[in-house]
């Protein structure tokens, strides 16, 4: 399949532990960047019911939903127990200071 990437902006263009949305056809992707300088795209709607991940607090590679403080792992996209759910998360790279994200989610997120 081909991957499909996209510029979605320069690092210092998403605030560190903060979001910004890229909308595609298949719905707004919430691409996350970590205080650790790491970025992370997940599709911006809670496994739960839909909450828009964009929105949430970042901590460590994780984004608590804004709407009943799920825990969703930005690296898997999957909630982290006691709750059961995944996100589809894309990939990402860095070329120069522009972040790609691929259209084409990763594979494994059964609910995707
Ligand atoms: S919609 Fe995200 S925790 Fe309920």
């Amino acid at each position: 399949m081909s991957e499909n990437w996209i510029e979605v902006g320069k690092l210092d263009d998403i605030p560190a532990q903060g979001a910004r949305i890229v909308e595609t056809k298949g719905g707004n992707i919430a691409v996350f960047r970590t205080q650790d300088d790491e970025i992370f795209a997940v599709l911006d709607k809670c496994p739960h019911k839909g909450g828009p991940l964009s929105q949430g607090i970042v901590s460590g590679k994780r984004v608590a939903c804004p709407l009943h403080d799920w825990k969703i792992n930005l690296d898997s996209g999957e909630a982290v127990a006691p709750d059961e759910g995944c996100a589809a998360t894309y990939p990402v790279k860095m070329e120069g200071d522009m972040i790609m994200m691929s259209l084409t989610a990763n594979e494994g997120c059964p609910n995707s």
